[in-house]
């Protein structure tokens, strides 16, 4: 596995989650889970399907209840083995919540306000909400300073890093495979440990991110400048664990490029250098290498090549998906198992954390 930093020896913890917000793409894939998997033999892992998290952005129950369950098969699917790890559903670990709400009381309101992510996703929840009104009343001229719309930015988005950081404290965790857009998240949670540490005494590890060289940040194939979502609403952005072989083959065609037709790795040509970077990741090769390989092909010739990758890789993930969401009683009674084991640790971190700050 390539990452940015060294593993430190000492420390054999790792802490990650991810939202049921949608179904896994390769951004999600190539950025965390693949590195999930390989950590699994070396490490103690704890995984999480981070459903608390997900409820800073409205959902119908019934639809929570089932993208746990597709997300839960689908990283079993990717590789997870829960032999191995404490892979488990966030809430059924209450320590998380009870952590959250003590490290909501030692952060400043203005360190939780710097946060890129509630920057960005404030401003789309409430163009997003100010559009949706717009559309089902057809108003045209639209009034983004209503009341109704700054409602929709909840405490919970604001608060949302304050949950990340409990999650990851909880196990001492020493490290966190994650994408890069989640780096700033990952460094209150180092600044919250280091303050509460000093406060009281030695409590919490710090932790150290592992983001992967090639696949930090997989972005969206339709604005290649921009990271592959899982909330974005162009299903052509993004490639899902999912989709079918011929789906793969013609988002592949479609992705943006440019009209110079070199095969190369460059900031000027974001299309091409994110074909570039999948095609890497997957076959677990530098960019640099890959640059080489294609040389003298057109285009259209590296994206069939790409596609055929692509496929290769995600078809035995979807189909080993299919086989074990079939089994319902299985994935419940395997996340229940996750979470006994991840409440022994979770349970010795909050006791201690209680004692010290006074309240047992
Ligand atoms: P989430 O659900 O948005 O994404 C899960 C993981 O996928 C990575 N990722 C990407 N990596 C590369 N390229 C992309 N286009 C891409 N899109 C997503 C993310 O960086 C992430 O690692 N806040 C977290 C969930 C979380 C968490 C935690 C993570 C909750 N508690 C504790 C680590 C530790 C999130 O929203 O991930």
């Amino acid at each position: 596995m390539q990452t940015t930093n060294d593993t430190p020896k000492e420390n054999k913890i790792v802490y990650s989650a991810i939202q049921p917000t949608n179904i896994v793409t390769i951004g999600n894939y190539l950025g965390a889970i693949k590195n999930w998997v390989a950590l699994q033999y070396d490490y103690d892992c704890f995984y999480s399907v981070a459903d608390l998290h997900s409820l800073t952005v409205y959902m119908e129950p019934a639809t929570l209840r089932k993208n746990i369950l597709d997300l839960y098969a689908m990283l079993l699917a990717c590789g997870i083995d829960t032999n191995k790890v404490s892979f488990f559903k966030q809430s059924s670990v209450v320590e998380h919540s009870q952590l959250a709400w003590v490290l909501n009381c030692y952060t400043y309101f203005g360190e939780a306000r710097r946060m890129t992510q509630f920057k960005e996703k404030s401003t789309n929840a409430f163009t997003g909400f100010i559009q949706q009104v717009g559309d089902v009343f057809n108003i045209k001229e639209r009034n983004t300073s209503t009341v109704v719309g700054r409602d929709n930015v909840n405490v919970g988005l604001f608060a949302y890093p304050i949950l990340q950081a409990a999650d990851i404290l909880l196990y001492n965790a020493g490290h966190v495979p994650i994408g890069a857009d989640q780096k700033q998240h990952l460094e209150l949670s180092r600044n919250l440990a280091e303050r509460f540490n000093s406060r009281y005494s030695p409590t919490f590890v710090v932790p150290e991110v592992l983001i992967p060289k090639v696949a930090a940040k997989i972005n969206s194939l339709d604005e290649p400048t921009k990271k592959m979502s899982k909330s974005n609403t162009n299903p052509n952005s993004m490639i899902l664990l999912i989709d079918e072989d011929d789906v793969i083959v013609r988002k592949i065609k479609r992705a943006v490029t440019d009209s110079d037709g070199n095969i190369e790795n460059s900031d000027k040509k974001p299309g091409i250098s994110n074909l570039l970077k999948i095609y890497s990741a997957f076959m677990d090769c530098k960019v640099d290498n890959a640059v080489a390989e294609m040389q003298g092909k057109t285009y259209s010739q590296f994206k069939s090549i790409l596609a055929d990758v692509v496929v290769s890789k995600i078809r035995p993930i979807r189909e080993k998906f299919v086989e074990l969401r079939a089994d319902k009683q299985y994935l419940q009674d395997c996340m229940d198992s996750g979470a006994e084991k991840a409440k022994l640790v979770a349970s010795k971190t909050m006791n201690k954390v209680y004692r010290k700050i006074g309240i047992q």
